[in-house]
């Protein structure tokens, strides 16, 4: 296993005196997509700005793709992990689409026809092919979203690190991004780490998860193993997701005899279709 983010007893302390990371290990390994869940203020924005070098930490080493962070030039580092902001505005700066995606693009020494070339996928891995010529400014939320992703994207890194990608976002949009995300993951192998309270999607999702609480890791693991400690998840002041909470509690409280704890509508609905009679079951034609 290679490991394309290894980060290993990092803290980090404000110049106020606020101690945001508390000797946190953390890694992802190439071609993971791992989350990291927590409540408000937890440190996740923090150990993301650690994790890309643009905050140096009190103590702690981080390494991507195996070397220290510190002796990779910083061109080569933005070229390798790309950051998505958690607002797009500060972001996106170009006055269109294009010109913004490009941007970055633009520096790397290729000729226009590649950049172009660039462009056009980045905005189709991100569904906005459509919104190529458009004002950024007459952009709705969502869709300045997806246009930050391309404007990373565009630059091709094999590890994409998002800040609360699905913040803001209506259901459909939070659905559609976390799918995006899955794409650029299994289909293009990029390595995706973000900060999500996307709790009801994340299992579809993530390989890994780590809960984070006043700047600690409290725990990291797969799904399975993250949501069925429900006291730590109360103590994050997390919660299940909604389909979990729900045959929990028909387990707990009604004595259902539901099988292990189903944490998505699909492994629920299979679970709940176990204790029905074959003979009440009606299959559509
Ligand atoms: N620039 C700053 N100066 C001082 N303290 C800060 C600064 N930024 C964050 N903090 C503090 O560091 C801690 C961690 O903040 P951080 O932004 O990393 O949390 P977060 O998990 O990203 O929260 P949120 O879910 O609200 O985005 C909080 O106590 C916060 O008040
Ligand atoms: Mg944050």
């Amino acid at each position: 296993m290679t490991l394309a983010v290894e980060a290993k007893n990092l803290s980090y302390t404000y110049q106020e005196g606020t101690r945001a990371l508390d000797r946190v290990d953390f890694f992802a390994a190439t071609g993971e997509f791992v989350a990291m869940l927590a409540s408000n203020g937890s440190g996740k924005t923090t150990l993301i700005k650690v994790l890309i070098g643009l905050f140096n930490p009190d103590q702690g080493t981080v390494h991507i793709n195996g070397r220290n962070i510190r002796k990779i030039p910083k061109k080569e580092l933005y070229q390798s992990v790309g950051l998505v902001l958690q607002n797009p505005v500060d972001q996106l700066f170009a006055s269109t689409v294009e010109e913004d995606v490009a941007y970055g693009v633009r520096h790397l020494g290729l000729t226009e026809a590649e950049v172009q070339q660039r462009v056009t996928e980045a905005l189709e891995s991100v569904a906005a092919s459509e919104l190529r010529h458009r004002a950024i400014h007459h952009l709705s939320f969502g869709e300045q979203k997806r246009v930050s992703v391309a404007g990373i994207m565009a630059m091709r890194p094999a590890t994409l690190i998002l800040d609360e990608p699905t913040a803001g976002l209506d259901p459909a949009g939070e659905a559609l991004m976390m799918r995006l995300l899955h794409k650029l993951n299994k289909e293009h192998g990029v390595t995706i780490i973000l900060a999500t309270h996307s709790v009801d999607l994340l299992p579809l999702f993530a390989d890994r998860i780590y809960v984070l609480r006043h700047g600690a890791v409290l725990k990291q693991g797969p799904a399975e193993e993250i949501f069925c400690d429900h006291e730590m998840i109360s103590l994050a002041g997390l919660r299940l997701p909604y389909i979990a909470s729900l045959l929990h509690k028909m387990k707990e409280y009604d004595g259902v005899p539901i099988n292990g704890l189903p944490l998505t509508i699909g492994e629920a609905r299979l679970r709940l279709l176990e204790l029905i009679p074959e003979s009440l079951i009606i299959k559509p034609h």
